[in-house]
């Protein structure tokens, strides 16, 4: 019977009580009419004479300690309750929300690790630029009309300066300042001062390509390009390049891929052509290079460029660029199992 009492003042003083149903269970085992206690107390005139004083010694040790487990816990939760902080600790804890990446940077980092697995380093360039990195330098003639007020953003108080359209301006500041030779993507944001719409917006984002060495070929720029669409579409993409024409290559060639939707079927994306355009490209211009004292006799080269949204859109099917801008978290969270 003692030794009853031992093992049960053992465990009260060992109970955590962490709420008020912890709390009820508590009276309710030890401080109840029905509960150990009582239970003891009337098993006091069964003691043998000679054990009832320690017997009731040790009753009331373990009745004072159960109660004052008891009275402690009671004011610990009431308190928490009447500061209104009704803390249940054994509640599961609120889920931590998580960022995730922007659709646009998921694609963005896409490319560059699809170019630096073959060697390309990343470099950047700002985005508010003269009119030399954006334009001269890449031999735009003057009256070129990209650089109109309708498509450049000048800065009013000195037109030298514009918000870059193009990430091509990298190219220029690399090859000023980057012993020969360079493999090296730059990807960025451009602004056109162009009418929004699904298809269109005034801020973009590209990635630039620049492969310049002893005996680059249009061989080479097909192979990295035919490269690059199967990594970032899938192994079957083709690619098809037509003649076009940009001040700072020459040959200049427009790339299109094999539509990702249908396969080359025909479809809404491709407008029933099979094939869909995802970027510019050519062999650097002999001026380009030498605008920025490149020699053009010993060095040539190829560059390519490229708009992150469209690519986005290809491969997401999204109808529409705006939705990349109005942060709506509906989209966004689309993008959380990307990576
Ligand atoms: N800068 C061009 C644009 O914004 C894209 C481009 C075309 C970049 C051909 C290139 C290139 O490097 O070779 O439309």
């Amino acid at each position: 019977m003692i030794q009853k009492i031992d093992e049960l003042l053992t465990i009260v003083n060992s109970t955590v009580i962490n709420d008020s149903d912890e709390l009820e269970q508590f009276r309710l085992r030890f401080l109840s009419k029905k509960g150990e206690l009582n239970k003891l107390f009337a098993e006091f005139k069964n003691v043998p004479p000679e054990q009832k004083r320690e017997f009731g010694q040790k009753l009331n040790l373990l009745k004072n300690a159960a109660q004052e487990k008891f009275d402690i816990a009671q004011n610990s939760l009431s308190a928490h309750t009447a500061q209104g902080l009704n803390v249940d600790v054994s509640l599961p804890g609120m889920p931590l929300v998580l960022g995730s990446k922007h659709p646009l940077t998921i694609v963005k980092n896409q490319i560059i690790d699809i170019f630096s697995n073959i060697g390309f380093t990343v470099a950047e360039g700002p985005e508010i630029e003269d009119d030399w990195h954006v334009f001269s330098a890449l031999n735009f003639p003057l009256e070129h009309p990209a650089r109109d007020m309708q498509d450049t953003f000048f800065i009013e108080s000195n037109p030298d300066i514009v918000l870059r359209t193009h990430t091509s301006s990298v190219q220029v500041r690399v090859m000023e300042t980057t012993p020969m030779p360079v493999r090296s993507v730059f990807p960025g944001r451009v602004f056109r001062n162009e009418a929004i719409s699904a298809r269109a917006h005034c801020i973009f984002h590209q990635v630039e390509g620049l492969y310049i060495d002893e005996n680059v070929s249009f061989a080479d720029l097909k192979q990295t390009l035919l490269y690059f669409a199967k990594e970032m579409f899938g192994a079957s993409t083709q690619i098809r390049l037509r003649p076009s024409y940009f001040p700072f290559t020459e040959p200049s060639a427009e790339m299109d891929i094999s539509c990702s939707i249908c396969g080359g079927k025909g479809c809404n994306v491709c407008k029933h052509s099979g094939w869909v355009e995802i970027l510019g490209c050519g062999m650097v211009d002999p001026n380009v290079l030498k605008s920025s004292n490149i020699d053009s006799a010993k060095y040539t080269g190829f560059a390519f460029g490229m708009g992150v949204e469209r690519i986005a859109m290809l491969k997401y099917q999204i109808k529409d660029i705006r939705l990349f801008f109005e942060n709506d978290l509906r989209f966004l969270e689309q993008f959380k199992s990307v990576f």
